[in-house]
């Protein structure tokens, strides 16, 4: 009676978040950006002045949270308390903020029931670091998307280049290889893949050919 769900973990960078948009537009599913929500709560506790190592004010801020999930134009919208952050939440500041607030067992507790409300017919794709282990312990199919360090952090520089962004490629390097540390050694869901995923190396993928074989897998799940 539970509406289907494909999980999608794995270490910032890989390409999670671009694979899994493109999956749930192909199945037609909704997406859950469970990294969005961690950005979200660093981002309002900033904001409100929370101090990032308050647990009980912090995990206030996650249940309080005022967020609203725009599936409109190509990579959507997100308002928080009724004010576009799009671009705010994608700041490298922003980023080492929620992986702090994401340590804190407090806070992922509050934003559990808020992440699993996003199971609806006819399905969700689930992005994050631990969808298969704790969140959704029960999909039928659970990826662990991962790409080497020095591929995410060429991926990284690639894409700030574009932007106009002059990155330095070392230091992207060095950032990646702490992020990746502290999510991986943290006590509350660490990043680690579930028992039944399946490793999905995309090192020397394209974003295509991640997702068609993403999209075998799900078919032969039926
Ligand atoms: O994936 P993204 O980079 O947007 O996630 C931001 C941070 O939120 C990660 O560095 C990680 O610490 C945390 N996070 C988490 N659990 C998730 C998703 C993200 O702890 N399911």
């Amino acid at each position: 009676d539970r509406a289907a769900v494909v999980t999608i973990d794995g270490p910032g960078g890989a390409g999670k978040g671009t694979i899994s948009r493109l999956v749930a537009e192909r199945l037609g599913w909704h997406l859950l950006d469970s990294g969005a929500l961690y950005r979200l709560t660093a981002l309002a506790a900033l904001r409100h002045g929370v101090a990032l190592d308050d647990a009980s004010d912090l995990a206030r801020v996650a249940v309080e949270l005022d967020v609203v999930f725009l599936a409109e134009g190509g990579e959507g919208r997100v308002l928080l308390e009724g004010q576009d952050v799009g671009g705010d939440i994608r700041t490298e500041q922003v980023g080492d903020a929620a992986s702090r607030v994401a340590a804190l067992p407090e806070v992922r507790t509050a934003l559990l029931q808020r992440q699993q409300t996003f199971r609806q017919p006819p399905g969700l794709v689930a992005d994050g670091r631990d969808m298969g282990t704790v969140v959704f312990q029960d999909a039928p199919l659970k990826i662990f998307l991962t790409a080497s360090a020095e591929e995410r952090a060429q991926r990284r520089h690639r894409q700030l280049r574009e932007a106009g962004v002059d990155a330095n490629l070392s230091s992207l390097l060095k950032e990646i290889q702490a992020r990746d540390a502290r999510d991986m050694q943290r006590s509350v869901a660490p990043l680690v893949p579930a028992d039944d995923a399946v490793t999905l190396d995309t090192t020397r993928l394209t974003i295509p050919e991640v997702v068609e074989r993403l999209m075998a897998l799900l078919a032969r799940e039926g």
